[in-house]
């Protein structure tokens, strides 16, 4: 079977190593999403599994289409009842960008009735409950080239469920998964955060350093499809759970200016368990003090948007370039948009990656 793989764009091979990890086959990152090959059985592992994609889609169909006949043609040719019960509900949703087909509202109307028409076929009837387990179809079409898939996750998986609340700009944490991964956490790392916000890379560094699976607490759309035995569920779970490591080195010290997002860090890191390894204080950056003599640093401090913002924010990339000393046993690693940024830090980084914080082209900066 083929899937797909969304994520944030930058973190393409990051997603792919992950699949590879896995065991999935062909896996083949594109612009903004990984497609890969599998067993029906992967879904459970891959959403309870994977830290830095975005959803789990099974590829129904990809092929060119430039008129709507022949999106309706194509559609329709999938053997949609193989994937869908009589009783599936299947809203469609989907993008279309540079493509002759750009009319979304047309697009769904014509891929819902040409499934209908499929599935009319198969199972011989005309009306269609939809009050069964849901089957989201999403579509994209990019340069004419339409891929046609089935939604196994439901909300996103960036969705962990420690993140009840969160202050004013939480990072998603997908993409603190990945800054994460970039920075090698390791279960015998201190991990800092200076500016810590409601305290999603700590508690993602701490979760990738004790092999806590991100989606083992939560639950996916296709557990509801009969395709999938609940027993497999069950395994997969139990394998996270088997895996995490405990009683690891692992420590992260965070803070940040506002002492209501330490206090949300503080209750998000339950959640997982992993508030023991935490430490915490309300302090300014400007009173940043290593506590140890190895540290990975990684944080994502205020951007500023309007120009007093900005100037503020350069202000404290000046006062991070003065206090991250660069010393054996450390890295800094920080995301920022700013095209100056290195500039007014006062040193080149060593590493550079772009990322995208939702639709913000940022850059990664590492520092060691
Ligand atoms: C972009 S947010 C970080 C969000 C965080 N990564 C999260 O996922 O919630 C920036 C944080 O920097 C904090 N901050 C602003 N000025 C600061 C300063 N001078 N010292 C320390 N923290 C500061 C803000 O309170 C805010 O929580």
């Amino acid at each position: 079977m083929k899937f797909c793989a969304p994520c944030l764009f930058g973190t393409e091979g990051l997603v792919a190593e992950e699949l590879r990890e896995m065991g999935c086959e062909n896996v083949t990152p594109e612009n903004g999403r990984v497609l890969f090959e599998g067993q029906t059985s992967l879904i459970p592992r891959a959403n309870i599994c994977l830290r830095i994609a975005e959803r789990i889609l099974i590829v129904a169909g990809q092929f060119e289409a430039k008129s709507f006949e022949e999106l309706f043609e194509q559609v329709k040719a999938i053997h949609w009842s193989s994937y869908l019960p009589k009783n599936a509900a299947f809203p469609v949703k989907g993008w279309s960008l540079n493509s002759a087909l750009h009319s979304i509202p047309d697009c769904q109307k014509i891929i819902k009735k040409a499934i209908v028409n499929s599935l009319g076929k198969d199972y011989g009837i005309s009306w269609f409950t939809e009050d069964g387990a849901n089957y989201q179809i999403r579509f994209s079409i990019l340069k004419d080239e339409v891929t046609v898939m089935i939604d196994t996750s439901g909300e996103g998986l960036h969705k962990r469920g420690y993140r009840a609340h969160s202050n004013e700009a939480p990072i998603k944490e997908t993409l603190a998964a990945a800054m994460c991964k970039i920075a090698r956490v390791r279960d015998y790392h201190t991990l800092y955060d200076p500016f810590c916000g409601s305290g999603t890379i700590l508690i993602e560094g701490a979760m990738l350093a004790n092999n806590i699976m991100p989606g083992y607490r939560r639950g996916f759309v296709s557990e509801q499809w009969e395709q999938i035995p609940t027993a497999l569920w069950q395994q997969e779970r139990t394998r996270a759970l088997d895996s995490i490591k405990h009683g690891s080195e692992f420590h992260a010290f965070g803070s940040d200016i506002d002492s209501a997002a330490v206090e949300l860090t503080h209750s998000n890191a339950a959640h997982f368990g992993v508030r023991k390894q935490l430490t915490l204080s309300t302090a300014d950056i400007k009173d940043f003090v290593p506590k140890t003599e190895k540290g990975t640093l990684i944080t994502n401090p205020p951007y500023g948007e309007r120009m007093m913002d900005v100037k503020a924010a350069r202000e404290l990339y000046r006062t991070m370039g003065k206090l991250f000393e660069p010393k054996r046993g450390w890295s800094y690693n920080i995301i920022s948009p700013d095209e100056e940024f290195e500039k007014i830090y006062g040193a080149k980084a060593r590493k550079r990656r772009k990322l995208y914080n939702g639709m913000l082209k940022c850059t990664y900066y590492s520092y060691f």
